[in-house]
């Protein structure tokens, strides 16, 4: 028996339990709605296109990301979640799958197939970034990367499929472009956005200040109002592109008008991550022309990396182009934008069940009614009728099949239609031929 002095210890002693780490999430059933939603019209549409599923693993060696996503991207040189393990190599949670992806397509020799080859993924991704509404530490990608595709073609499908999964979703987007051209380019147009900047540096932020020197394409994407009304003015990448990059992008438009894909040219469109060269795109949320969108709005995004393969060991001028969706921002804008997920199925029954001897009938039959294909659920937990009859309302069960001391002495069970309120009484050894027939004629 507990004592009084025992309670009071219990109550005192106070357990303070783990929360989870920063910027990382639980997802709760409730929320499974929306993954499931997402992560059903995901797949379907990756099928639909031929892509062939990929999972690789979550951690990579940390070279796989230093040397190819650029050393002074803020991924790489801020956000990597690197450590050593017990053998004492360098590994580190990904941040991101498309150099896992290429990674993958050289280990398994797949330029020996039919080119080029579609993959996708779903999956975590790791990066130790500042936590805020819709940027997390922990967050999920859902990509497509076509390798061994060089014409403009891909990328236009790509942007397609990207804009059906959105439209499948009933999330209204927007597709932005741009070229950012070639390795050689890009360093002539730096020089020449990077003068034109210093011209303006006591009015930059801070960010942009560091960005001068170390990253300076970033400077056209930074969201502060005062950095963005300097970058108005600045020369543009577009203008500095080769000839094959300028045929490239042409190509791209003509594709997407061919298939009256609607999207924004936007000349300040960079990316992140330095294996891009060519087309860069982000699909971002449609709310109409005047709504503001916060920095993380970015539904998904991605371009062409056609050195990449390369760079990491495989055959010289493999090209690649794909995209990847943030599915934690796809299921935000989804509530933004009041798109509800289909309700889930109702279930056929609901098993109740009266008193010990019948809560042990009950275990039994539950199973022999599962086998037969219903979708049926219980609350075995609960000892009341009145609890157990409320908790098959909130299921919306269509029936609820109640078993007591009574029906379990005459072999019998009721059924009670949850939407008429009529119940019947049978004999047990009818129950499913019952079920099926009352299923039926609803
Ligand atoms: P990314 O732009 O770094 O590109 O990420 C793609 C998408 O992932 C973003 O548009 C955003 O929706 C989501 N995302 C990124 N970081 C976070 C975060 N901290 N929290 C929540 N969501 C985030 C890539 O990762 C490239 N691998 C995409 C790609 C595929 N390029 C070619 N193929």
């Amino acid at each position: 028996m507990a004592t009084a002095k025992d309670i009071e210890d219990k109550s005192v002693r106070k357990i303070k339990t783990p929360e989870t780490l920063r910027g990382m999430k639980d997802i709760l059933p409730d929320e499974q709605i929306y993954w499931e939603y997402f992560r059903d019209s995901a797949k379907k549409i990756a099928e639909a296109y031929s892509f062939g599923r990929i999972d690789m693993p979550l951690l990579e060696d940390v070279k796989l990301f230093e040397r190819h996503l650029g050393k002074q991207t803020d991924v790489v040189e801020k956000e990597m979640y690197v450590f050593e393990d017990k053998g004492g190599d360098k590994i580190t949670l990904r941040p991101e799958a498309t150099a896992s992806v290429a990674r993958a397509y050289i280990n398994h020799g797949m330029l020996n197939l039919p080119q080029p080859v579609k993959l996708w993924y779903q999956g975590p991704m790791y990066r130790y970034d500042r936590p805020q509404s819709g940027r997390y530490r922990q967050f999920h990608q859902y990509g497509l990367e076509v390798i061994g595709g060089p014409d403009p073609v891909v990328d236009a499908q790509l942007i397609l499929i990207a804009t059906k999964l959105f439209d499948d979703i009933g999330v209204k987007v927007k597709v932005e472009i741009n070229s950012i051209g070639t390795a050689t380019t890009r360093q002539e147009y730096k020089i020449e956005l990077v003068a034109y900047a210093r011209k303006h540096r006591k009015q930059l932020c801070e960010d942009c200040t560091r960005r001068l020197a170390r990253n300076p394409l970033r400077l056209l994407d930074c969201k502060q109002t005062e950095c963005r009304t300097i970058m108005k003015d600045a020369p543009q990448i577009i203008d500095w592109l080769d000839e094959d990059s300028k045929k490239h992008f042409m190509g791209l438009i003509e594709y997407l008008d061919e298939i009256s894909i609607p999207y924004v040219l936007n000349p300040h469109l960079v990316r992140g991550l330095d294996y891009y060269n060519k087309t860069v795109f982000e699909v971002v949320p449609d709310r109409g022309d005047d709504a503001e969108l916060g920095s993380q709005s970015a539904l998904a995004a991605g371009g062409r990396y056609d050195g990449l393969v390369e760079q990491l060991g495989g055959r010289e001028e493999t090209a690649a182009c794909g995209f990847a969706v943030g599915i934690e921002r796809a299921i935000l804008e989804m509530k933004q934008q009041n798109v509800e997920p289909p309700a889930l199925p109702r279930p056929d029954i609901f098993f109740a069940q009266i008193g010990a001897e019948a809560r042990r009938s009950a275990l039994r039959y539950f199973e022999e009614v599962r086998a037969q294909g219903f979708h049926v659920v219980e609350a075995f937990g609960k000892a009341s009728l009145k609890g157990q009859l409320e908790a098959a309302n909130k299921t919306g069960a269509r029936f609820t099949v109640i078993l007591g001391q009574q029906e379990v002495q005459d072999d019998t069970i009721i059924v009670r239609d949850m939407d008429s309120g009529a119940q019947e009484t049978i004999p047990m050894e009818q129950m499913i031929e019952y079920l099926n027939k009352e299923m039926k004629r609803k």
